[in-house]
């Protein structure tokens, strides 16, 4: 059964364009997070405090979040691979932050330069310090249903990785199609294990779009319980260690999607639907969001 309500949690500022070709100013990145803030957002991913030299798009996170108007009720979760990030989140007022493992090897070296083992071992201190600060740590998974290096991936894989990111103290897992390449047989296969391991309302969705499949993905997961979605704004996305790695499924689709299907995220989709021309125009790219584009022609 579908749950009543979704909370949906913008990635747009960070996920969208951390794989941008031309850096976005500080000031642009700023005025993205509070419109999707004021439209109703109640979660906006802000930025990332990873290395500059691996992620050049995201160096600024800490102007942008210095920068945000904080509303009231609305958290600004940001992505942090360790201590050193950590430090740097805090100093900049980060009330809530995310680690990122993967299900795979390959990927996991590739993106952070450690396994999965050594990922973990890293966030225990991160965890036991936004602990100590009182800051709440989302735990991402990528490659839950295939790795552009490895092919498939082992549904009891992504349990084991997210049933360790609980117990190192995450409030939610968020399960990350990285290349978008899951169906929703699959997918719902997927959530049946890892949901034998993490109660399904500590999982999130965050599927890519790389191949249309999202929001039917959605759909399957969200029957299954899931009630957390992430989704980017104007479909931008990608991940600069994942090759081939298109958009997040875009916010206005999803959001079309619930408010049609009588499932209530607080959130306005024409609100975000403009906000998703403004921020395609300042990209100098197309809408990649299908109800993005159909609302703008109206
Ligand atoms: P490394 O090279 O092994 O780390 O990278 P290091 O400790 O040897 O440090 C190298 C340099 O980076 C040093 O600088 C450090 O000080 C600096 P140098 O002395 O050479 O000038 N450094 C940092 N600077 C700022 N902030 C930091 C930081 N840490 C080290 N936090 C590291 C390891 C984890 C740092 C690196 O691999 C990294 O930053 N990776 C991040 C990659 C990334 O951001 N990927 C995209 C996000 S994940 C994603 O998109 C998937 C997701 O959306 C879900 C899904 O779709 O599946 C979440
Ligand atoms: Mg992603």
């Amino acid at each position: 059964t579908f749950p009543e309500r979704v909370t949906l949690v913008e990635v747009g500022p960070r996920d969208g364009l951390q794989n941008e070709p031309q850096p976005v100013s500080a000031d642009t990145r700023i005025a993205l997070v509070d419109r999707l803030a004021a439209a109703g957002l109640p979660v906006v991913e802000a930025g990332a405090f990873v290395s500059p030299r691996w992620v050049p798009q995201m160096a600024d996170s800490d102007a942008v979040l210095t920068g945000i108007t904080p509303r009231p009720g609305v958290r600004y979760p940001v992505l942090v691979p360790n201590t050193k990030g950590l430090d740097k989140a805090l100093a900049s007022g980060a009330r809530e932050i995310a680690v990122f493992a993967a299900a795979s090897e390959t990927f996991s070296k590739k993106n952070i330069n450690a396994s999965i083992a050594e990922s973990l071992e890293r966030f225990a201190p991160v965890m036991e310090q936004a602990r100590a600060n009182g800051v709440a740590v989302r735990g991402y998974v990528s490659c839950v249903l295939g790795c552009p290096y490895e092919g498939a991936i082992a549904p009891e894989q992504v349990a084991w990785v997210a049933e360790r990111l609980m117990e190192l103290g995450c409030y939610e897992v968020s399960l990350g199609d990285t290349i978008g390449v899951g169906t929703p047989l699959k997918a719902r296969r997927l959530v049946e294990t890892v949901g034998a391991r993490v109660p399904v309302e500590k999982l999130a969705a965050h599927f890519h779009d790389t191949y249309g499949q999202a929001l039917a993905n959605l759909v399957t997961v969200l029957d299954q319980g899931i009630a957390t979605v992430d989704t980017a704004v104007a479909g931008l996305g990608g991940c600069p260690y994942a090759p081939g790695a298109a958009g997040n499924v875009a916010t206005e689709d999803v959001l079309y999607m619930l408010d049609g299907m009588g499932i209530a995220t607080g959130a306005d989709l024409h609100a975000v639907a403009a906000i998703g021309r403004w921020i395609s125009e300042q990209l100098d790219r197309p809408i990649a969001s299908q109800a993005g584009k159909a609302l703008v022609a109206r």
